[in-house]
Parts: C-alpha cells; structure tokens; sequence
C-alpha cells in the first residue's frame, strides 16, 4: 500500500433511496394516489473505501449492487444519507465545482458532449469552464486528439457519432483538464473489440506515465484485468472483498472443477456419480458430454482424492483434470450470483 495521503476516502458511507410502492393495475394506481406507500433501499450500505494517487481499482458487483451510486457519491452527483467522504479532502457534494476540477467521469450509459454541437466545441466549451489559459488547452488537446484518433470526428456533432467514435470523445472530454482522478462507470459498454483494445491502451498509458488515479466500474473480464491491479467487490450495498486482483483466488477460491473423461459414451453417467457422492455435501455432478463428467466441490471439505475413490468402480474413466478457480471464474460468479460469501474463511460479510 502507498504511503501518501488518500486521494478518496470514504467511512460508512451510505446512500438511501426512497422508492414508490405501487401495486399493479388501475386499482393499484388509485389506491397509490390516496394513500402513497414508499419503501426504503439502501443502494450503499456504511461502506469504507480508501484509495491513494495512482492506484487503479476495479469496483465490480452484480447489477443493482450499488457501483454507479457509489461513482455519483464520488463525483458529487448524488448527496450521501449518511458517512463520510471525502475527495482531496473535500466533500464532493459541497463543492461540486470544485471536484470537478479534481476528477474525469465517463458514464457508459450517457454522454457529457453537448448533443447537437460539433465535438470540437464541446472541448472549447470544457475549456472555457475549467478555466484552461490556451497554450495548456491547445497541449492537451493535440495530445488527445492524437492519441485517440479525434481528428476525422471533430467537426461532427456528437448525435451523428457511432457510439465507440461517441466513447472515445467522451473519454477526451473527461480528460481535457488533466484531472487526477478517472471514473469510468462501464466505459466499454458495446465497443468493439479493436476500439476496446485502444481504449485500453490510453487509460493504462495515462495510469502509467501521469499516474492517473482510476476507478472502474466494468462487467468486462478483460477491462478488469488490463487495467486493474485492485480490485473492490461490491455486493447488495455491502463491500465483500477489498484487495489485489491476484489475491482473490486467495479469498473465495475453495471451488475445484474435476473434469472426468469416461472411458466408454455413458449418458446417464451424471446420475451414477451422484449416487456414488451421495452423502458429499456441497458436490455438483453436470454431463456436458457423453464422455465427459464435470464435477465442481469445496476443497475445503473434501479432496480430489476422495472423490475419484467414490466414482473409480461406477464410472470408469481415463483422464482426469482438476482444474482450480481463476480470478474470471471467480468474478463470473459473483456477476452471476452464485459466489457464496457467508463461508467463505474469513469473510466478515
Ligand atoms: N435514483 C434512484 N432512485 C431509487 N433507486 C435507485 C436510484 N438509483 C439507483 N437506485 C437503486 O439502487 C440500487 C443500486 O443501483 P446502482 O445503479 O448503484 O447499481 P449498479 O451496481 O451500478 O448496477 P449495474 O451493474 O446494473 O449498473 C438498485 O437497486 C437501484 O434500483
Ligand atoms: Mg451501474
């Protein structure tokens, strides 16, 4: 962990929504109307967070686990219900302006560019509002133009652009200021592949020689792992894992995938190894083929060892594969909701 001074950090951060509770049908829509019934949801819930110059976390979770509120508490948008943050030492929703002059934000979902507007202007426009003399504006510019390959687009008004040609003047209009800080609230959102690769290539390029500080929100495996080396897990409002990337394996990999060839196409094999587990709590049999058994355990409770003790006389095989978890399969999980973090050794959620 670096020395110096947090460049974020948030104490029991909360936010709470209040949300309408309307039951369905006209009934519903009348009955809501005479008396309004509201539910409360906490979206984040007392988390803590602190992250120094030049770190770049991942904040990854399922949907509706609280990543974007998190960003929007971050950058100002949104007021906390309760905790504390601080961004540079301010409270971004206090001084939004000057936080904005702090930090960078690209919203997947939407655009920062005036819509109707060349995109050249929107950057004049950006420039005026952060105060940028013009010989640091016109630096800056050139630079970004070149790296990002604007030149072709600036003329055009944002409406006309394709969305990758959208994202990457976003992502210079983000930068145009040179903030410390980047946000990127799932930035690679329908880019393709050649357009994510240089995407990529210019946030690492930025992390690397300006020591640019980011924090990622993505459902993309591989923008986790090119620009990540930290990675925060968000789950239901709840921080679950705060650490490296490579660590996580660490933390919530017991899951083993035995990957069994069968000697002869068998196809109710999946149900003659379940009879043999019987009793084997916490063991998953799947047949993806005739000849192949997949069976995912807790290495924890029981061994590879065991379990092909159990299987050798009713299912005869000639290959077997253990296979240990990666930080994919891990975070595949928790997107899909089947990473269990009640027991996992150490798991304070
Ligand atoms: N303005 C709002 N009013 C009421 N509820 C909201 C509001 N914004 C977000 N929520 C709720 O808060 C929860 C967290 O939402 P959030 O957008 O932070 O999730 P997320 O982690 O970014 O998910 P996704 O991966 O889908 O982008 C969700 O249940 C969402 O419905
Ligand atoms: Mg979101």
């Amino acid at each position: 962990m670096p020395d110096s001074e947090p460049i974020i950090r948030a104490s029991g951060l909360t936010k709470r929504f209040r949300r309408a509770v309307r039951p369905p049908g006209l009934r519903g829509a009348l009955k809501h109307l005479v008396r309004p019934r509201y539910e409360t949801l906490t979206a984040v819930d007392a988390i803590d967070l602190t992250i120094h110059p030049g770190e770049s976390v991942a904040y990854v979770g399922p949907n509706g686990a609280g990543k974007s509120t998190t960003i929007k508490l971050l950058t100002g948008i949104l007021v906390p219900s309760e905790g504390e943050v601080s961004v540079r030492g301010i409270a971004p929703w206090q001084h939004r302006i000057d936080n904005a002059f702090n930090m960078g934000v690209v919203f997947g979902q939407r655009t920062q560019l005036w819509w109707d507007i060349p995109v050249v202007e929107s950057f004049r426009l950006l420039g005026d509002i952060y105060q940028l003399d013009a010989a640091t504006y016109i630096r800056t510019f050139d630079d970004l133009v070149e790296v990002l390959d604007l030149q072709p687009l600036l003329a055009v008004p944002a409406r006309q652009l394709s969305l990758g040609q959208r994202m990457r003047c976003d992502l210079a209009a983000s930068l145009i200021h040179s903030p410390p800080i980047l946000y990127l609230d799932e930035p690679s959102i329908g880019l393709d592949v050649s357009v994510k690769a240089r995407f990529r290539e210019f946030i690492r390029a930025m992390h690397r020689e300006r020591g640019l500080t980011v924090m990622l929100t993505s459902h993309d495996l591989g923008d986790i792992e090119e620009l990540c080396e930290r990675m925060v897990m968000i789950d239901k409002g709840h921080i679950v894992y705060d650490g490296a990337l490579t660590e996580i394996t660490n933390r919530f990999g017991w899951e083993r995938t035995l990957a069994l060839t069968l000697s002869d196409p068998t196809p109710d094999a999946d149900t003659i190894a379940t009879g043999a587990l019987d009793g084997r709590s916490g063991v998953r049999v799947t047949q993806p083929t005739d000849t192949t058994l997949t069976i995912t355990y807790d290495g924890r409770i029981v061994t590879s060892g065991e379990l092909i003790r159990d299987l050798a006389i009713s299912v005869p095989m000639t290959d077997v594969d253990i296979q240990e978890p990666s930080a994919e399969s891990i975070i595949r999980h928790l997107y899909e909701g089947t990473l269990r973090f009640d027991d996992a050794p150490g798991s304070d959620a």
